[in-house]
């Protein structure tokens, strides 16, 4: 019996969180923090699940009836995802799927995202189909959209071309960066969000105060566009200036929270940081900040109740790590 491992890096949005699911552009990293996934066909047919990250053991669900019933929420992104894969590739077998994370879905380090792709990834491959990154985006981000509703794909983008992309929905743009590394600082606020939630809140908004948000995520297109040139050059000192405007005005929406604030308060105050922000929908998750002195701006953040993350940007896209 044929076994495929794959793995599929998470990430950290760097510039244009929300305007970006208003077909804005924004810049996303994929960090070396990765989900791997194991497939092999099952006899019966069955989509069978083993997710011991997710406190799931021995799930198993009949081909026929993917999708319906209570799906548990650990579950749902790769029933779903199995289930469009289907849709476009019908296949006689069942399959038995092992999922393995580095990192808490606390994070947001888009796990659900990861792990979509890279069990995407997986099933290409045990089925010798063609790899194309756009066909796999276009399958990933169909079954995220059934189950969340929003987003704006740049997290699936992210796990299939990994390192820094500039990023427009739905892949209508695709853009890596050229550079090496990005000196990336990332603290943890404690504290889960909620991505969906805080999305339908910003939609919210903007269908209160529509010119009020447009000239929010007009800026920040302004900023993100700035950024691309400058992290292109390597200069940190401006992406760090333009990391604070984008704070700013994210800080405009309503999507910050206390924990957030204090801990990129906490990097800007020491005047090691070249600028922070917050990465992501906000609520909570991690903030980002850039910094020669990483250990100084870390200490910094520790002190302030956050949990620094030991991450590196700008890592590797989905791969095929093991074919038996
Ligand atoms: O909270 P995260 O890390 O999943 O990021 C959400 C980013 C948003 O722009 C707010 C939504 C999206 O899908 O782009």
């Amino acid at each position: 019996m044929r076994r495929v491992t794959t793995s599929a890096p998470g990430k950290l949005m760097l510039f244009g969180d929300h305007s970006v699911v208003y077909g804005h552009p924004c810049i996303v990293t994929a960090i070396d923090q990765r989900i791997s996934v194991v497939v092999e066909k099952h006899e019966e047919h069955v989509f069978a699940l083993s997710a011991p990250d997710v406190g799931l053991v021995e799930y198993k669900k009949p081909k026929n009836q993917l999708g319906l019933h209570n799906v548990p929420r650990g579950v749902t992104f790769l029933e779903t995802l199995y289930k469009v894969f289907l849709d476009r590739y019908p296949q006689n077998d069942g399959i038995f799927v092992e999922t393995k994370s580095q990192f808490s879905s606390s994070f947001g380090f888009g796990s659900s995202s990861a792990v979509t792709v890279a069990f995407g990834r997986a099933l290409m491959e045990l089925y010798e189909i063609p790899f194309v990154e756009l066909d796999l985006f276009r399958m990933c981000y169909q079954a995220v959209m059934e189950v969340q509703g929003v987003g704006s794909g740049f997290d699936i983008a992210s796990a299939i071309w990994g390192k820094t992309i500039y990023y427009v929905k739905p892949a209508k743009v695709v853009e890596p960066l050229e550079i090496e590394s990005i000196p990336l600082i990332v603290g943890f606020t404690g504290v889960k969000a909620d991505t969906a939630t805080i999305v339908r809140m910003v939609e919210e908004l903007k269908t209160r105060k529509p010119d009020f948000v447009q000239h929010i995520f007009d800026q920040i297109e302004e900023i993100t566009n700035l950024a691309r040139s400058a992290i292109s050059a390597r200069d940190w000192r401006a992406v760090g200036q333009l990391m604070n405007q984008n704070e700013e005005l994210l800080e405009e929406l309503g999507v910050s929270s206390k924990e957030l604030d204090a801990l990129i308060g906490a990097a800007k105050d020491l005047g090691e940081a070249h600028g922070a922000k917050l990465s992501g929908a906000g609520g909570g998750d991690c903030m980002i900040s850039l910094g020669e002195d990483k250990q100084k701006i870390e200490d910094a953040i520790a002190m302030k109740g956050g949990e620094p993350m030991n991450v590196m940007a700008n890592a590797g896209g989905v791969r095929v790590e093991l074919c038996e």
